[in-house]
């Protein structure tokens, strides 16, 4: 339906300053012959203002943070407020990651004022959201994610929902060479892509761009990116790697 594919790079917590200087040279390089498709980087905060001075005359290649606080400022000891972020370079910022949910316990309620935040100050979400393995065992993949996506999304409205980014990432797949097959992709892709219906308009929901991620790397990137509605991928280890990455964003 016309969406422009989006390959993004979660860098976590990997990178010096100068480490990632170096890699967004190189993604600003393999970026340079692009035209149908936006790449997107999330170094850590540390290294942003330094990635940015390199990514900021690449006309498809866009700064992330992986986290942002609800707060233009004040008392939030460890947090980056949006103003801070844009101030850094950033247009974009992952929000709901699953190691945010799972290693630092970060819940719907707290994952929706990070969203609403980053609206409030124009940057653009990559709200992510992803079932457990026993949760998938237990056939309740579904109900989790419309749950984590209806609390995470709540009071957005049709006209933020428009631009807003969608990243299905089940927890099993990420960081552990497993990734969901195809079919597993698209089926859990399709049921989002209708649940962004009944939650916005059709014509709304249909614009929106939902990313897979979970061990996305050169060799399956290409099958993921055939199917009707993924529309682009969120890569954390594969997206360290240079050429990996290079690979990634020329998926065919
Ligand atoms: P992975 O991570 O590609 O290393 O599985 C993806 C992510 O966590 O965004």
């Amino acid at each position: 339906m016309g969406r422009r594919p989006l390959v993004a790079g979660n860098w976590k917590m990997h990178t010096t300053i100068q480490e990632a200087r170096k890699l967004a040279e190189a993604v600003v390089k393999a970026g340079a012959d692009v035209i149908d498709r936006d790449i997107m980087i999330a170094p850590p905060f540390t290294a942003l203002s330094a990635v940015f001075e390199i990514v900021r005359g690449s006309p498809s290649v866009r700064l992330a943070a992986q986290n942002i606080c609800w707060a233009e400022k004040g008392a939030f000891t460890g947090e980056i407020s949006p103003v801070m972020l844009k101030d850094a370079g950033c247009s974009m910022a992952i929000i709901g990651h699953s190691e945010r949910r799972h290693v630092f316990g970060e819940d719907d309620a707290m994952i929706n004022k990070r969203v609403l935040g980053a609206f409030e100050f124009e940057l653009v979400p990559v709200f992510c959201i992803g079932e457990t393995l026993d949760e998938r065992e237990a056939g309740k993949t579904m109900e989790i994610l419309e749950n984590q996506m209806r609390s995470g999304l709540a009071g957005v409205t049709a006209d933020q929902a428009q631009t807003v980014v969608v990243a299905y990432e089940p927890v099993w797949a990420i960081g552990t060479g497993k990734t969901a097959t195809v079919e597993q992709a698209q089926e859990v892709h399709a049921f989002l892509r209708g649940l962004l219906v009944s939650m916005f308009e059709k014509n709304i929901a249909t614009q929106i761009r939902i990313l897979y991620g979970g061990s996305v790397n050169p060799e399956n990137v290409d099958a993921l990116m055939s199917q009707e509605d993924v529309d682009g991928a969120l890569v954390g280890g594969a997206s360290l790697k240079a050429e990996s990455f290079d690979r990634i964003i020329h998926f065919q």
